[in-house]
């Protein structure tokens, strides 16, 4: 929740003078006093802020308070120069107003600060955003360098502005700046050539001379050292807690941000320059013939210095120092000018050049931060103006500031005055007219177009003939000696006669703010402000760009004979044009009070002050406010402030504000005279009034706090009470539950116990009860059983003689057989007809049926195996088969071929090319083709032969050439010989006088002996349509070779060379085949 605050919490003194009481010059400077003591430098009256130069800094413009002044109403928090910043700001963004800031008061009471603090605290609440800090950052920088080239050290001020400025910035419809624009008046130029005792010339010469390079210092011709130059004061050259060289880089840095070209910076320092140089030029009277003097330059070298840096012909300006040329209605005149006028003259042209410069400065810095767009823009001036002065030795300037303070304090009187009024009328309240004083009296003494001094001035300074600051004086004297704030000694008014604070050469002026005794001494030069056209030509000439631009009077095409306007002409019309514009806008104003002489920090001399309170009218101005009525207040905040004081308002109030209010005040005894009711404000007439109403306050706050503090104790201990309460239920149930947790545990365990024996003691009962029941039902069982046997055993036992056994048999053979059967289904053994396996006999009865039924499933599975064959394997197997009843038990070597299949053509001699002949030689189908050992009788050994079967006949031949040796039909083919043992020998046996017999038999040694017998055995019986060939199976046999009949002879026994069979040639008649012994 935001809290509410007001300007009257914690208020040291008043915060608003309005509210003094006793309001007197006593007691507002002793409020003013006791705020400054307490670091309190802002005070308000109504929305005027009076501000008290601390001249120290105070910790009151951190970016914290900047937050903690925005968008807070201007009676909320304690007096501050950032409230009305804000106010100004928000006025201007949220309700369209344009503003002006008007800061016055006198030299060092703090303007410049104060219009800097206020346009950095606009700067951190608007808008942000690229281009909108540029433009923030370009007004703010604006400041340093026309601080460095318009302010100088005074005696009053470090850091005195000698020139008054009013700078307008530009806001668009969101508040955020979009540029400005700054006016500059009446710079105090003279100070260029001369300044009083203590003080200095403006800061720019210091700084360039203590912070520019030496390189920089060398191109303008210029020497570090400050003696060097005559304009510029060695007094007090040096200023504490001013860093000249460290301003000269900060000026130069932000000359850069504001937008000067590099080229622009070094003109400017130029002209700076050639200002300098200027001072050094020195006249000596040179004697003429005709008795009067002549001025010449004493030493040409700083003239020809600074006609180097300004583009200068050196003949030119030196003429110019030397002659006048007077132009007259087609005539010219050109006179000599003595040292005397050499100096004016020289001392007119830097004075002009310099604040020529300050203009041109001014429209550049201008030029840069104008506004880019042209649509309508809010404006917020800010009027950083010289204050009201009253010195010793008071002249042309101290007049010319007056009149301006004048002016700005008519602009504020007649502004609070409407603004007052308008207020009131808004209000709705009648109008009771103020008193007070009106300065316009004096704004027309001085600026009265017929007879206002500064029109007898101007028509002095045009009059023909001699005219002096006397004869200025005596028109003054004779023209204004009834006016009521003129006083001077020779005047017609008898009443100053005899007054001898008023010398004979001065006139006074009762200005708003004092009298002030202004010397009429200069006021005639420094109002024609003359500089010789030599001079100006001269300037003109140069070739420097700039300088040419600050004298366009100088340009001989253009020759004005017309006096320019005078210096007084020309600052009315600005001061003219400066409360038009002000006069439009809605006016803010602070004013500025100086505490003491000395610059120093805590000091707070009195009437020091009390004259600036008269002076700046402050007093008036409370006056003002306090007229009608001395204070006002929106409803809604005053509601919320008082709404205490009454019952029915108190602590909520349900209906308008006013209402509130009204119900409030006529609770109260004030009497009703005190107060009225305006459309949004309550306005009270005397500040004692309000006191009472803050008094109420008060003590109701306290009696409130108490209750408070008593609700707040009572409702902290019932908390507390409550809670503790709270916690004990909480302790206590935990507490309990824990104990019955702890005493249940308990009795479940004892329960558990219990129960397990009570249980464990019913259930051997019961055992023991189902036990002999058990027992009982047993023995029951028995019992019967035996009864019944007994029983059915009496009753059939004549039926059971005759016929039980045979039945009993029957059952049981049957039982038998059928668990026989079962039994062999599982374990029947597989389908392989090699499997040998099959269950053994059960009971011996069966033996036959178990053979038998072996045999069966041996046949059936055989039959199931044989289905399984295709054409091809049938006859294989048929071959087999053939080979097994031949030689099965026969011939050793039989075993071993079993498992060999029957390839029948082993040399693939279909296939094979080298056989090609031998197969179209065979024109039957070839059966088998093998290489066999042909066994030669002679000697034993075997010759390789092919031995080719087919339907008809056996074929040998050749094994390498396949040339067909011999060819025996199968006809001829009687039987075949073979041996018992392992070997592979056998004999064709032939047919007595067939054909083929001639050689004899055939004896051949062959490794598929078994598949060719057989096949042989086959195709023999087959192609001789006989019933069989005859195999012999022997271990002797007789072999027919042509007449001889050799008897083959096979032995068992260890063979001589390895595991082969040998075969020998015994004698003519035997031949022994060794084999080896079967294992
Ligand atoms: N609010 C402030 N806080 C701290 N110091 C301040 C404040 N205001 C002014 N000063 C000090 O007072 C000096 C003079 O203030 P400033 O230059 O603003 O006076 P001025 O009214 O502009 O005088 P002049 O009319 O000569 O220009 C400043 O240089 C600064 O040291
Ligand atoms: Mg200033």
């Amino acid at each position: 929740m935001e809290v509410k605050t007001s300007l009257l919490d914690n208020m040291i003194g008043v915060g608003d003078m309005v509210l003094l009481e006793p309001l007197n010059e006593d007691s507002f400077l002793e409020n003013l006093r006791n705020r400054f003591d307490h670091n309190e430098i802002y005070t308000y009256i109504g929305s005027v802020v009076i501000s008290v130069n601390p001249y120290r800094s105070l910790p009151i413009y951190t970016p914290d308070k900047v937050e903690e002044y925005r968008n807070r109403n201007f009676y909320e928090l304690s007096p501050h120069i950032y409230a009305l910043a804000d106010e100004a700001y928000r006025s201007l963004r949220d309700q369209d107003k344009d503003q002006c800031i008007l800061i016055t008061g006198e030299s060092g009471a703090g303007k410049t600060e104060a219009s800097k603090l206020v346009m950095s605290y606009v700067a951190a609440v608007c808008g942000k955003g690229q281009e909108v800090n540029k433009v923030k950052e370009q007004l703010l920088q604006s400041n340093p360098v026309l601080e460095a080239f318009g302010n100088a050290k005074t005696v009053r001020n470090d850091n005195s502005s000698r020139f008054g400025k009013y700078m307008d910035i530009e806001f668009d419809f969101k508040g955020d700046p979009l540029g400005g624009v700054i006016s500059n008046y009446l710079l105090e130029k003279s100070r260029v050539v001369k300044q009083p005792r203590g003080e200095r010339n403006f800061h720019v010469f210091y700084q360039l001379l203590s912070g520019a390079s030496d390189d920089t210092l060398k191109k303008l011709k210029l020497d570090r050292d400050f003696s060097k130059y005559n304009y510029l004061s060695l007094d007090s050259a040096v200023v504490n807690g001013l860093d000249d060289a460290t301003n000269f880089r900060t000026v130069r840095n932000a000359m850069q941000i504001v937008g000067f070209m590099e080229a622009e910076v070094q003109s400017v320092l130029e002209l700076v320059a050639a200002v300098l140089k200027l001072g050094n030029i020195e006249f000596k009277p040179e004697s003429r013939c005709n008795g009067t003097d002549e001025s010449r330059i004493k030493d040409k070298n700083d003239l020809k210095e600074m006609c180097e840096l300004l583009g200068v012909e050196q003949s030119v300006l030196e003429r110019a120092f030397s002659y006048r040329t007077v132009e007259a209605k087609m005539e010219k005149v050109s006179t000599t000018l003595n040292v005397a006028q050499a100096y004016y003259a020289r001392d007119a042209l830097a004075k002009n050049l310099y604040s020529r410069l300050f203009s041109w400065l001014v429209t550049r810095i201008n030029e840069s931060i104008k506004a880019q767009t042209k649509t309508r823009h809010k404006v917020m001036g800010v009027l950083d103006i010289y204050g009201f002065e009253i010195f010793e030795d008071n002249s042309f300037e101290q007049f010319i500031i007056n009149y301006c303070n004048e002016k700005l304090q008519q602009i504020f009187i007649e502004l609070t005055l409407r603004e007052e009024q308008e207020e009131y009328v808004r209000e709705g309240i009648e109008w009771t007219n103020i008193e007070y004083f009106n300065n316009a009296i004096i704004c027309d003494l001085i600026e009265n177009n017929q007879n206002g001094i500064l029109a007898m001035l101007d028509e002095e300074c045009l009059r023909p003939g001699t005219v002096t600051d006397e004869t200025f004086l005596d028109k003054l004297n004779t023209i204004c000696a009834e006016h009521q704030h003129f006083e001077s000694r020779l005047s017609k008014n008898s009443k100053f006669l005899n007054d001898h604070s008023l010398p004979h050469n001065c006139f006074r002026i009762q200005h708003y703010a004092g009298k002030v005794l202004y010397r009429a001494e200069g006021f005639v030069d420094k109002n024609n402000d003359l500089l010789y056209r030599d001079l100006s030509q001269a300037m003109y000439k140069a070739t420097h760009s700039l300088i040419k631009q600050l004298f366009p009077e100088g340009n001989p095409a253009k020759v004005n004979l017309k006096r320019p306007p005078t210096a007084g002409f020309q600052f009315k019309a600005s001061v003219g044009t400066l409360m038009k514009n002000l006069q439009t806008k809605n006016p803010n104003y602070i004013r500025c009070v100086k505490p003491n002489d000395k610059k120093a920090s805590h000091i707070f001399t009195e009437s020091l002050v009390r004259h600036q309170v008269r002076y700046l009218g402050l007093m008036e101005n409370v006056r003002v406010r306090r007229a009608g009525y001395a204070f006002r207040q929106i409803y809604e905040p005053c509601l919320e402030r008082y709404k205490m004081l009454c019952k029915r308002t108190w602590p909520h109030w349900r209906g308008p504000a006013r209402e509130g209010v009204e119900v409030l005040m006529a609770d109260l005894p004030v009497p009703a005279e005190e107060f009225s009711f305006g459309r949004s404000k309550i306005f009270i007439r005397n500040p004692r009034t309000l006191f009472f109403l803050e008094e109420r306050r008060r003590q109701c706050l306290q009696d409130l706090a108490t209750l408070i503090q008593k609700i707040y104790r009572g409702w902290k201990c019932r908390s507390q009470f409550l809670l503790l309460k709270k916690s004990q239920i909480v302790v206590a149930a935990w507490y309990r539950r824990y104990a019955q947790q702890k005493k249940y545990q308990r009795i479940k365990s004892a329960t558990t116990v219990v129960q397990s024996y009570t249980r464990g003691w019913q259930a051997r009962k019961l055992l023991r009860e189902l036990k002999y029941q058990k027992r009982c039902e047993e023995a029951v069982t028995t019992i019967s059983a035996y009864w019944h046997g007994t029983q059915v055993r009496r009753e059939y036992r004549k039926f059971f003689r005759a016929n039980a056994g045979k039945k009993i048999y029957d059952f049981i053979i049957q039982r038998i057989m059928q668990k026989y059967f079962l039994g062999l289904k599982s374990t029947v053994p597989s389908m392989s007809p090699i499997d040998e396996n099959w269950p053994a006999r059960p009971y011996l009865f069966l033996d036959g049926v178990h053979t038998e039924l072996r045999r069966m499933f041996h046949l059936w599975r055989c039959k199931k195996y044989r289905s399984q064959f295709t054409e091809e394997k049938k006859a294989v197997y048929e071959e087999k088969l053939e080979a097994s009843e031949i030689f099965k038990d026969k011939k050793a070597l039989y075993p071993s071929s079993v498992s060999q299949p029957f390839k029948g053509d082993y040399l693939e001699i279909s296939k094979n090319p080298k056989y090609q002949k031998l197969n179209s030689a065979v024109d039957e189908k070839v059966l088998l083709a093998d290489v066999v050992n042909k066994i030669n009788r002679a000697n034993g050994k075997g010759t390789a032969r092919i031995f080719l079967l087919t339907k008809k006949s056996v074929v040998l031949a050749d094994q390498k050439t396949g040339q067909v040796k011999a060819s025996v039909p199968l006809p001829d083919l009687t039987s075949v010989s073979v041996s018992t043992q392992s070997d592979g020998f056998f004999a064709l046996r032939l047919k007595e006088g067939s054909a083929s017999a001639v050689k004899g038999d055939f004896l051949f040694s062959s490794e598929h002996l078994i598949e060719i017998i057989t096949k042989l055995h086959r195709f023999g019986a087959t192609a001789a349509d006989r019933e069989q060939l005859n195999v012999d199976i022997s271990d002797e046999f007789l072999v027919q070779f042509k007449q001889d009949k050799v008897c083959v002879k096979f032995v068992q026994g260890a063979p001589k060379n390895g595991n082969s069979v040998s075969c020998k040639r015994k004698n003519n008649r035997l031949l022994e085949v060794s084999v080896p012994t079967t294992a």
